[in-house]
């Protein structure tokens, strides 16, 4: 049975994703930051096979959690952290933070989890990134740029190990409706603002972004590599 950690999947995006995976006979590991409560209540709710946490900003955590988790042939770097700031407000403080869990630690991951995946022969990474790849947005300039950042470590990874049938792939959703948007999400003013500027005029859901990864997990999927999917309803057009 092949082994999937999900990092960030206690809520919204990554949640739905190990569902996906645990419906589809996958033995799944539910992660979260601090809260082993939390991601072991997710982890019986949705039948997966275990639960973790690690702080993303914690290097001491990250490199003891492989020993925590065993080798994983799909990995899924979905957690991250966003700061909403105007250019002229963006602190010091936020743009570690965002570096250090999105880029830096992102890459610690691909790191510590690839090797096992190249010894094999077979594996698979999928990042979460953003419509803000593509299109800007105000208060979200370093945020934007961390997810341009790990794009570009994609391609770049993707490249070198293509040989040994490991692919990893990017996803880029658009405005979905999890817990990081439900501020604006559940207030009609707000909401309407942001669905004024999506083409299929709704916000996505988590389940919206599933099938995407699923597919770069698949044995379909096994040809593309170092790709970008986004899941926006045309947010970036
Ligand atoms: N929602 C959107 O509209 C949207 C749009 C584009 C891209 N995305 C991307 O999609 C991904 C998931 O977004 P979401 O909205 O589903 O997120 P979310 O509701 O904010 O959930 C974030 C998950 O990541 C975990 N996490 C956060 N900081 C962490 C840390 N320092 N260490 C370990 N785990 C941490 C959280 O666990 P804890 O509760 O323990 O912190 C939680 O399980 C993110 O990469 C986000 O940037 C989201």
């Amino acid at each position: 049975m092949k082994r999937v950690l999900v990092t960030g999947s206690t809520q919204g995006i990554g949640k739905a994703i190990a569902c996906e995976f645990v419906k589809n006979g996958y033995e799944v590991i539910v992660h979260c930051s601090k809260d082993i409560k939390k991601a072991e209540y997710v982890c019986k709710e949705i039948g997966a096979k275990s639960a973790v946490t690690c702080d993303l900003a914690d290097i001491n955590e990250i490199n003891t959690l492989v020993e925590k988790t065993g080798n994983v042939d799909i990995l899924i770097l979905n957690a991250s952290v966003q700061f909403k700031e105007k250019w002229n407000e963006i602190s010091e403080e936020s743009m570690d933070k965002q570096y250090t869990v999105n880029v830096k630690n992102t890459l610690k991951l691909i790191q510590t989890y690839l090797p096992f995946m190249v010894e094999k022969k077979m594996g698979r990474i999928v990042t979460i990134g953003s419509v803000n790849q593509y299109r800007q947005h105000p208060e979200l300039i370093f945020y934007s740029a961390t997810k341009c950042a790990v794009m570009s470590i994609i391609k770049n990874v993707a490249k070198q190990v293509a040989q040994y049938n490991v692919t990893l792939n990017n996803i880029a959703p658009g405005a979905i409706a999890t817990p990081r948007n439900e501020s604006v999400y559940n207030d009609e003013e707000k909401r309407k603002e942001v669905e004024s500027v999506i083409p299929m005029g709704r916000f996505g859901q988590p389940s919206d972004c599933v099938g995407a990864v699923m597919l770069l997990c698949s044995e379909q999927g096994s040809y593309i590599t170092g790709s970008d999917i986004v899941i926006d309803g045309g947010m970036r057009l």
